[in-house]
């Protein structure tokens, strides 16, 4: 039947359009949490607010950032401090602008992310991936590193015993996964018509939100949501019952 096939191949046109769209507009988004997300890892969020809004007031895209003056770009992170990073930023955009294989698009996966685009580590892979793009990535920094060493009751030291840092990586990696599989989504973009997952970012950004709130160097763990299931608090327990201060 001619109509049923004009009308297939109409949907299709508009899956696409809305596929291609979709993508640009995640790939807006990637761009926008990459800058924020380096600029917070030297400073407060308070303080970033305004710095990130004048960022995108003047390049609102990773193709204006890629052409824009390098003075203009070192000016813009004026007292932000550790300048290499606005500079790294710069190239990086030059870069995934200018590569032909690359056609100004962030990847998607963490690995390829942090492979592929100067000056993205890890972290800032795991939460461009997972934020923006729904991937089931791990985002791990200062404050989850504290949170999930509480919770498994690790005590190697977090902040430079790389194998501790390591296993609590994968430590990471596992919850995100088994977040992602337990509500049923597949958490993948690529294929068009695919919902985009927010549970990987709200989980992610939940145990850093926990880390800076509760779960601080001297935690709140009377208002912590997840201390039944927290290994050191439930040892700290146990040493106060032994000594009696608790029945
Ligand atoms: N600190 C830095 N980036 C963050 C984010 N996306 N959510 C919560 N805390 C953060």
């Amino acid at each position: 039947d001619s109509r049923a096939i004009a009308h297939h191949s109409s949907s299709d046109d508009t899956n696409a359009e809305n596929a291609a769209e979709l993508r640009q507009q995640l790939e807006r988004r990637a761009y926008e949490v990459w800058i924020s997300e380096i600029m917070l890892q030297q400073t407060r969020v308070a303080v970033v607010i305004d710095y990130w809004k004048r960022w995108m007031a003047s390049w609102p895209t990773i193709h204006s950032l890629a052409a824009a003056e390098p003075d203009a770009v070192l000016a813009a992170w004026r007292g932000l401090g550790y300048y290499s990073r606005a500079t790294r930023i710069h190239e990086a955009a030059k870069l995934v602008c200018g590569d032909p294989d690359m056609g100004g698009l962030l990847p998607v996966g963490a690995e390829e992310l942090a492979a592929k685009v100067p000056g993205v580590g890890r972290y800032t892979a795991g939460a461009i991936s997972a934020i923006v793009f729904g991937r089931a990535a791990p985002m791990v920094d200062g404050n989850v590193l504290r949170v999930l060493s509480r919770q498994l009751g690790l005590f190697g030291d977090v902040k430079a015993d790389k194998s501790v840092i390591d296993l609590l990586w994968a430590a990471a990696d596992g919850l995100v996964k088994a977040v992602v599989k337990d509500s049923g989504e597949d958490g993948d973009v690529e294929s068009p018509g695919v919902q985009v997952s927010d549970r990987p970012g709200r989980w992610g950004q939940a145990l850093m939100e926990l880390g800076s709130t509760i779960c601080t160097p001297k935690p709140n763990c009377a208002a912590c949501p997840i201390s039944s299931s927290c290994r050191a608090y439930a040892e700290g327990l146990e040493l106060a019952r032994r000594k009696g201060l608790v029945p």
